[in-house]
């Protein structure tokens, strides 16, 4: 009897249940069981799993999670109690009034699905999509894992306001982590970092800018994964804000996911559903582009843990490095911080001075750039390294810009490495060892002690040029401060420019027969040099250097020679020939600015994008980042050069000081272009990086509009000067008739709106008002808010 009916339940009701497994269903009253043996909830495809995994790499605990079931990966998508690890034997079970239950071994209830208006439950799915719901006997949906979403989000789903993406500790450790993707009430997508502790949300280190504070019903109100792979902001007026790139059409028959990263770093990727054995998922897309560098809040430790030093990868995303002497708190989690293995503070000196007991290493191209409590300058970099070490506070100080020297205190934050930060140096204080040495070494590593006495690094002069000037009609008073320093450099600087024969250049260039292009400065020829393969060259041919002598044309090409960015067109080499002056710079194929944006074929509004970032991000290097600052003087888009891959190089940096060496002083002869020229050059005014804000502002809208700064064709007196034109359509809001119906930038107008107020605050008449190129780079990126800007010219302007 018991036997016939034992067989009964095998033959029967055994294949009845896989049958229903396979179509998705789950039953009230159906149960998991946590071992690594455990069956799971399979949707009717099969895509998708539903059941227990093992996490931290430790066979005992497990987690309710779903996951990707044909893919080697079992990619998980979403999980239940990532916090809270079940240990074995924890058992899932669906309830027809509580919902889905996980009771720990002994009963105690761990996690649940909160069912909406404690609906009773009459069964499960596992959907095809990857959604897990739970149905009422109406069939009414009254729990889903869509709308409970973890760190992924997958087609289909949706994300409403105040909707979060959380990202989880580590890459096996699934307890809550740092960082957050949430859609905010204003309608703008922004991924923050937290604090663990309270849920503070800090400053967004990427927004989308689909918020609209001055008309609410344009903001953005759902993000939408739609089936086909895309992924987008939609907002109350149907515009979509793709974060998808339009140009890569994810792959068909694919599955897709957009996932916040345990390292902040958002990605959208697909996996071949046909896949071969070295297939694997592609990343379509990572968000932001250098997270190394777009953490950068007061507060918070940044991409990487306290004293850690953020380093990206090629794939986009970071990872960690603590500095010497330096060790992770917790050696299981690399991006976590990082804490010195000796004693640094006041408290170590005792018998030994501080030389005795430390010693000072340096990491190129690094910084931290908040954690500052001193800044000396002008500073020497030995000077730099000395009074750290001797300053029992200090525990890094970063010299940059060729006389700031930044005391840092601990915890440093925000730390990463840069190679757009050439020329700038960290000097990490570290222990000498145990046993500290009576007779302390010469503070000097040799390697540098040899360069130093050649290098007689004097600093000549750091003039505080105070003016006030009464400003014509208003009489409002300006007061503008300007600093200028002068670095006098041995000509033995070593750099890797070569010093040609006039003769050479002259068979290099076929006895400058192919112009490429005439310039203030000098007529620039096509050339072929051999520096071990043949290398074709622009050989630039000046006009009109200074008679001041040698020296000084060294130690200015000497400078631009240092000058590596790579916005930036490089110096290769130089000639000095009698009175021949000539420089030879790399050759960059795809011509000038100018060339592309008004030739005959429109560049995409996208590409105008890159190149406008690509110009800021030299600038800034050149005022800020660089050892010796350089005002460039004549930007303007005959001056942009597009490489192969059309980045925008700047060319000329360095040269107005190189030709005209007085520029210590106030103008005495005009610099620049017509049409470029900020209006300090026509007032006796101090020049400054800003005459440089100004130039690029002009650029700037040349770039959105595609039309030189002055039209005398224009259609309509009204658009002749592009920059009042410009504030005109911003101010009544017609930015359709500036770009003349370019839909591709019109479709991408809250990003048009912001880069015509940008370029706007750069021309604006009065200095100090515009922003420094940092601004002005982290308001093209979106990660600063624009202002609304003022009249650039509120002692002309009348209407
Ligand atoms: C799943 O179960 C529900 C309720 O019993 C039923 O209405 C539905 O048809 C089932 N679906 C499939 C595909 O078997
Ligand atoms: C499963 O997903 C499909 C596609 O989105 C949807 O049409 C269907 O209603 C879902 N099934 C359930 C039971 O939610
Ligand atoms: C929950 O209750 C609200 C209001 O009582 C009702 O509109 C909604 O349909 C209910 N939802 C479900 C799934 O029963
Ligand atoms: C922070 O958020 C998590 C997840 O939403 C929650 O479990 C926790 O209680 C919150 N902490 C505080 C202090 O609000
Ligand atoms: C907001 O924008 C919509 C168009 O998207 C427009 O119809 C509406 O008048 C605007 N409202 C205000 C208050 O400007
Ligand atoms: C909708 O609003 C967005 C700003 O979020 C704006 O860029 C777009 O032009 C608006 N579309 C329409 C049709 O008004
Ligand atoms: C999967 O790929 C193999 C080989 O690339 C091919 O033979 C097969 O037809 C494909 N299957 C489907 C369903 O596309
Ligand atoms: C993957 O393997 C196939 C053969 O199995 C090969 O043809 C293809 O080039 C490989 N692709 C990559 C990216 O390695
Ligand atoms: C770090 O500390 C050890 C002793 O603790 C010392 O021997 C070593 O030289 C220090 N410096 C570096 C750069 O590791």
């Amino acid at each position: 009897m018991t036997f016939s009916f034992l067989i009964f339940c095998f033959i029967f009701l055994w294949p009845i249940s896989v049958v229903a497994q396979i179509a998705g269903n789950v039953s009230v009253g159906a149960s998991l069981l946590a071992t690594e043996y455990s069956s799971q909830w399979l949707s009717p495809s099969g895509d998708f799993a539903f059941g227990f995994r093992q996490v931290n790499n430790n066979k005992d605990l497990f987690i309710v999670a779903i996951w990707y079931n044909k893919i080697p990966e079992k990619t998980i998508v979403w999980y239940a109690n990532g916090d809270r690890p079940v240990p074995r034997g924890s058992k899932l079970e669906l309830f027809l009034d509580s919902g889905l239950v996980l009771n720990g071994p002994q009963g105690e209830v761990l996690w649940s699905a909160q069912t909406i208006n404690t609906s009773f439950v009459a069964y499960g799915f596992m959907n095809d999509t990857g959604n897990f719901v739970l149905l009422n006997e109406n069939l009414l949906v009254v729990w889903e894992s869509f709308k409970n979403p973890t760190d992924t989000m997958l087609p289909t789903q949706i994300l409403q306001i105040n909707e979060v993406l959380a990202s989880h500790h580590k890459e096996t450790d699934f307890s809550r982590g740092r960082f957050q993707f949430r859609l905010r009430e204003d309608g703008n997508v922004v991924l923050t970092p937290i604090d663990l502790l309270s849920n503070n949300t800090y400053d967004p280190y990427y927004i989308t800018n689909t918020g609209d504070t001055r008309n609410s019903t344009n903001s953005g109100y759902q993000v939408i994964f739609d089936e086909s792979g895309y992924f987008y902001v939609l907002s109350r007026n149907n515009t979509k804000f793709y974060l998808t790139p339009e140009e890569k059409v994810p792959a068909a028959n694919s599955y897709h996911r957009a996932t916040l990263n345990f390292d902040g770093v958002f990605s959208l990727s697909y996996h071949p559903k046909n896949f071969t054995d070295n297939q694997s998922w592609t990343v379509i897309k990572t968000i932001p582009e250098n997270i190394c560098r777009s953490i950068y809040g007061e507060i918070g430790s940044g991409a990487c843990g306290y004293n850690n030093v953020c380093i990206l990868k090629n794939d986009g995303r970071p990872m960690c490095k603590c500095p010497p002497n330096y060790s992770l708190l917790d050696p299981d989690d690399e991006y976590g911080s990082c804490k010195p293995d000796f004693i640094l503070g006041c408290q170590a000196d005792g018998l030994w001075s501080q030389e005795d007991l430390y010693d000072m290493e340096e990491l190129p191209n690094t910084d931290w750039p908040t954690s500052d409590y001193e800044l000396s300058e002008p500073f020497t970099e030995r000077q730099c390294r000395v009074s750290c070490l001797q300053d029992c506070m200090c525990a890094v100080s970063i010299f940059r810009n060729g006389d700031k020297c930044w005391k840092k205190k601990l915890p440093l934050s925000n730390g990463r490495v840069d190679n757009l930060f050439y020329g700038l140096k960290a000097f990490v204080k570290v222990s000498r060892g145990d046993q500290p040495q009576l007779n302390p070494r010469s503070l000097i590593p040799k390697k540098n002690a040899q360069q130093k006495s050649k290098n007689k690094l004097i600093i000549l002069l750091a003039v505080l040029l105070t003016s006030s000037v009464i400003a014509s009609s208003l009489g409002f008073i300006f007061i503008y401060r300007n600093k200028r320093t002068r670095v006098d450099r041995d000509t033995s600087v070593e750099t890797n420019l070569r010093c040609f024969a006039y003769k050479e250049l002259q068979e290099a260039t076929n006895g400058f027969k192919h112009e490429l292009g005439r310039g203030a400065f000098g007529v620039v020829y096509k050339g072929t040099i051999r520096q071990g393969s043949f290398v074709q060259v622009a050989v630039k041919k000046l006009n009109n250097v200074a008679q001041d002598g040698e020296k000084e044309f060294r130690t200015e090409v000497n400078v631009i020679g240092q000058t590596h960015h790579k916005n930036l067109v490089r110096l290769l080499g130089f000639c000095e020939d009698g009175p021949q002056r000539l420089l030879v710079y790399e050759f960059l194929s795809n011509g000038t600015l100018a060339s592309l944006l008004f030739g005959e074929f429109k560049p995409s509004w996208n590409q105008r994008v890159q190149i406008a970032f690509g110009i800021a991000r030299g600038l800034l290097y050149l005022h800020e980042e660089c050892s010796n600052q350089i005002i460039h003087c004549d930007i303007k888009p005959q001056n942009i050069l597009l490489d192969e891959y059309y980045n925008a190089r700047i060319s000329d940096f360095g040269l107005a000081k190189l030709l005209f060496l007085d520029q210590s002083q106030t103008s005495t002869a005009i610099r620049g272009t017509k049409g470029y020229v900020a209006p300090e050059w026509f007032r006796n005014l101090p020049i400054t990086v800003k005459v440089d804000v100004y130039s690029f502002g002009v650029l700037l809208l040349e770039i959105i509009c595609c039309r030189r700064s002055v039209d005398t064709d224009a259609s309509g007196s009204e658009k002749i000067i592009l920059t009042y034109w410009a504030f005109d359509c911003y101010q009544e809001r017609t930015l359709d008739a500036l770009v003349e119906n370019d839909m591709e930038a019109l479709n991408d107008r809250e990003k048009l709106e912001r880069f015509v107020a940008i370029a706007i605050w750069c021309i604006q008449e009065d200095p100090s008002l515009r922003p420094t190129m940092k601004k002005v780079t982290q308001m093209l990126e979106g990660v600063l808010q624009v202002p609304i800007p003022p009249c650039p010219t509120p002692f002309i302007m009348t209407n």
